[in-house]
Parts: structure tokens; C-alpha cells; sequence
């Protein structure tokens, strides 16, 4: 069989074992079956250009190949285009996108050395799979070096309707780019159909000159694969003796209900709404005043924009001001945590806690949903309560579903989930607990990986 070679902006430690998430857990076995590539950034940011490198390590039967970046390509690459542009844009934040044309700029360039150095290593058969927004133009840039190798495109982020893809300045030429795949992975239906609607509504536009990918009329397979989780590693974290001990940890003291909440610390995962929810449910029903702790972990992100400074900002102002007004001496109503904690630790929260909140404002997939399933304890499980504007929503139907902008709503919901009965908890998260197995990772990974290496049968031509 081809080997299979990975590119994507951050490269994972293949031999990380449990402790690591993502796409390590994703594509680990697959690429180690198959004496694998991964290349992507090396994580270090050097000043000059004669620094960049391209350095290959082996971890086991997997090849791991990175470069380094200019601050330069930093500042243009990954901070200005894919995080400053890209990222609010697809997730609906038009109000905070920002764009400049140097920032595009190093995107192209950045994207076009990765191509170079990626050309070096691969072989004329193996397939190569392309992860997310950071890299939306390196096939196109891999074709203009001649590759005629499969080429996959997997989106993790949303792709948003025509309407907000359209205020970014050059989309024509970014979403031209695309077409240079032979399969595009998009996380749900309705991120397909969006894509489907851009297409068709700029089609009478299409020449050679303005999109040469697409007036080439490759044939482009264009699916949904809902990304999942490794649900039998996950639950096994969950069921440790560490696991009871940290559980054991934290139930001392009176409580009741725990609320649990991960996030990286990003203005599209809706934490001031949340708190502001939790806030809503407790002016609604002191009664469960000491008997309820809403905990959010929230790890620390691309901390150098202005964006994600202000939501930190916000987020501790919130969070004193809610422990301010409803603690007491023996109650702090809200923890929260700004930092990361191992994978094994949040999985035992999870399991402690009754209630998993998962409100973004906006979600490609979010496989917090499904780790709290996973994690929860079958016979006296906890309930979700989900964000209808998470991927994961239109997989997860018993969650209960909520509008992450209502307050009203989202403390409703925390209301019926602290009163739950057993019997209803059991039916719901049995029956989600089957349909995150289903969808699982490796699931994920066979459909896409088979579509990208036969390329017969079932194509949408989206062009
Ligand atoms: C999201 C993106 C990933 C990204 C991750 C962490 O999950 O889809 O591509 O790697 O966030 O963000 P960072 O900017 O630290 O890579």
C-alpha cells in the first residue's frame, strides 16, 4: 500500500502515549502502519532565514519532518492570516477578523516553502493528507511543483456560509485552492452544503485566469467526516485507581453538583455567555446556592492577540464578579483554572462531574462533548448540555441542545440536568454513548483515508 504522508501546522509526538490528544490519537496508528511522513512547523520561531532547516527524526516506523519559522512568518502566517483572519471568519466572527495583505502574504509564502520541502520528500505514490486552515493552499502549491500524487483536505474548523466567507478579501483565489485536492473532508453536512453553496453561486465566475484549480475541473470528492474520539482509551482514563482518588478529591466537601467545563481560552468557545448562563441560573434558583460548582478549565492560547487578551480579561472579571456576589465564606461558585491539566485528570473531572457544559458560540466538531460521554460512569451517568452551534450537535441529539446566546436557556437546562432522574440520565447517555462510539476516531480515519486512496465512486463534483 502507499504510504501515507501527513502534513499540519503542529506535528504531535507520535510516542506520546495517553497523554496526548488530537491528531496523535487520530493518525498515530495509521501512519505507523504504514511506515508514515509528518510534516508540519517545528514549533520554533528563528530570526533569519538560513536558520529554518528542515530537520527528520524517526519515532519508530514514522518519520517526523519539520521546519522552523521566521518571527516574520510568525507574525504574517500564523498569528496574521490563519489566526487574526481565517479563524474569526470561519467561526462566524467577522467583527474581530482583521486583514492585511502582508499577513496574506506570508500565508502564500510560508505555504509555498512548505510545499518545497515537502516535494523533497515525498514519493510518487504516496498519498498525502492536509490538515485544517493553516494550510489550505499547500496542494495547490504542491501541484504548481508537479505533484500529481492523491492529495486530502480535512477542515476541522467550520466552513461558514458564502455570506461570511465572502468578507475576506482574495476568498476567490483561497477557496480556488481547494480544488487542487481530490478529496475535501469537511466536519458535518452542513459545512458540505455551505461549501456546495459557495461553489455553485460563484461558478458563472470560474476562467482559467481567475481559478486555474478549478476551470481544470479535477474530479473532487467532497464528504463530511465527523471527527471522533478514541472512546475505549478515553473511558479506560476515566477508570483508574487515580481516577477515584482525584474523583474522591473533588467531591470532598458539600457539594452536590459539579459543573464541568474545558476549553482552550477562545472567544468562539463562549465563556463570558456561559458564565453569564451560570450566573442566570443562580439569581433564578438560590436554592441550589452550596449545592453547585461551576468549573471551568480553560488552557491558555495564542495569547499575543488582542482578541484573546480581552477574552481572558473578561473572563476573570466574571468570574470575580459572580464569586463576589454569591459566595459565601464556605462557597466559591465558580473555579476557574487557566492553565492546562492532563489528559487523565480531565477525564476523572468529567466523571465527577454531573453536568458537562459545551456551549461554543461556534464548533467545527468539539470532542469535549465526547469525552465527557466516554468518561461518564454507565450506571449513574452525568448529563451534556451542548451548544446547537457545535458539529458535535448534529451527532449528539440527546444532549440536551441549548442556544449558547440565551442565558435563560442555558440556565434552564442546568436547572433540569441538576434534577434529572437517574432513568432519564441512563437513556440519554446510553444512547449517546453508542453514537460516539460509532463515530469514533478510527472510523474517521478508514472513511476518509479510503476515500482519498481509491478516489472511485460516489464523487460530488462540487466545481
Ligand atoms: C484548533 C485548530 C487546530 C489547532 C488548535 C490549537 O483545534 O483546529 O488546528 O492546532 O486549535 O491552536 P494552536 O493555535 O495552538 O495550534
Amino acid at each position: 500500500m502507499s504510504r501515507l504522508v501527513v502534513a499540519s501546522n503542529r506535528v504531535g509526538d507520535i510516542t506520546g502515549g495517553t497523554q496526548s490528544g488530537g491528531l496523535v490519537t487520530a493518525l498515530g496508528d495509521a501512519l505507523r502502519d504504514g511506515n508514515g511522513l509528518w510534516f508540519g512547523w517545528s514549533g520554533q520561531i528563528v530570526d533569519t532565514d538560513d536558520k529554518l532547516g528542515l530537520t527528520l527524526e524517526r519515532q519508530g516506523a514514522v518519520t517526523i519532518a519539520t521546519q522552523a519559522l521566521t518571527e516574520e512568518d510568525y507574525a504574517h502566517y500564523y498569528l496574521g492570516y490563519a489566526n487574526r483572519a481565517l479563524w474569526p471568519v470561519m467561526h462566524y466572527r467577522l467583527d474581530l477578523a482583521e486583514f492585511d495583505s502582508a499577513a496574506l502574504e506570508g500565508y502564500r509564502e510560508v505555504n509555498r516553502r512548505f510545499a518545497r520541502a515537502l516535494a523533497g520528500l515525498v514519493s510518487a505514490d504516496d498519498v498525502i493528507w492536509i490538515h485544517d486552515y493553516h494550510m489550505i493552499p499547500l496542494a495547490a502549491e504542491l501541484r504548481a511543483l508537479g505533484l500529481e500524487n492523491r492529495m486530502g483536505f480535512f477542515l476541522h474548523i467550520p466552513f461558514p456560509s458564502p455570506e461570511i466567507i465572502s468578507a475576506v478579501p482574495d476568498h476567490a483565489w483561497l477557496v480556488d485552492t481547494l480544488f487542487a485536492y481530490d478529496v475535501i473532508g469537511f466536519q458535518t453536512e452542513q459545512h458540505v452544503a455551505n461549501f456546495g453553496r459557495y461553489a455553485e453561486e460563484t461558478a458563472a465566475l470560474v476562467t482559467p485566469e481567475s481559478h486555474p484549480f478549478r476551470a481544470a475541473r479535477r474530479k473532487l470528492k467532497v464528504r463530511s467526516y465527523p471527527i471522533g474520539i478514541d472512546v475505549e482509551a478515553f473511558k479506560a482514563m476515566a477508570d483508574t485507581p487515580e481516577a477515584e482518588d482525584r474523583i474522591r478529591r473533588l467531591k470532598r466537601g458539600s457539594i452536590d453538583t459539579h459543573i464541568i467545563g474545558v476549553d482552550r481560552l477562545d472567544y468562539s468557545k463562549g465563556l463570558p455567555d456561559r458564565f453569564r448562563a451560570y450566573r442566570r441560573l443562580l439569581h433564578l434558583h438560590p436554592e441550589h446556592a452550596k449545592n453547585i460548582v461551576l468549573m471551568q478549565i480553560a488552557p491558555p492560547t495564542r495569547e499575543e492577540l488582542a482578541a484573546y487578551a480581552d477574552i481572558r480579561m473578561e473572563l476573570e472579571q466574571l468570574s470575580g464578579a459572580i464569586n463576589g456576589e454569591f459566595g459565601d465564606f464556605d462557597w466559591t461558585p465558580v473555579r476557574y483554572v487557566h492553565r492546562s491539566l492532563a489528559r487523565d485528570t480531565l477525564a476523572a473531572l468529567f466523571k465527577g462531574s454531573r453536568i458537562g457544559l459545551v456551549t461554543p458560540l461556534r464548533d467545527g466538531m468539539n470532542l469535549v462533548a465526547k469525552e465527557y460521554v466516554a468518561a461518564q460512569d454507565e450506571a449513574d451517568p452525568g448529563v451534556l448540555i451542548l451548544s446547537q452551534f457545535a458539529g458535535a450537535a448534529a451527532d449528539l441529539a440527546e444532549a440536551l441542545i441549548v442556544n449558547p446566546y440565551d442565558a435563560d436557556e442555558v440556565a434552564l437546562a442546568m436547572h433540569l440536568a441538576v434534577g434529572m432522574r437517574r432513568e432519564e440520565r441512563i437513556e440519554r447517555h446510553s444512547a449517546l454513548l453508542e453514537r460516539v462510539r460509532q463515530r469514533d476516531v478510527a472510523r474517521w480515519r478508514r472513511d476518509f483515508l479510503r476515500d482519498l486512496r481509491d478516489g472511485t465512486g460516489g464523487a460530488t463534483a462540487a466545481a
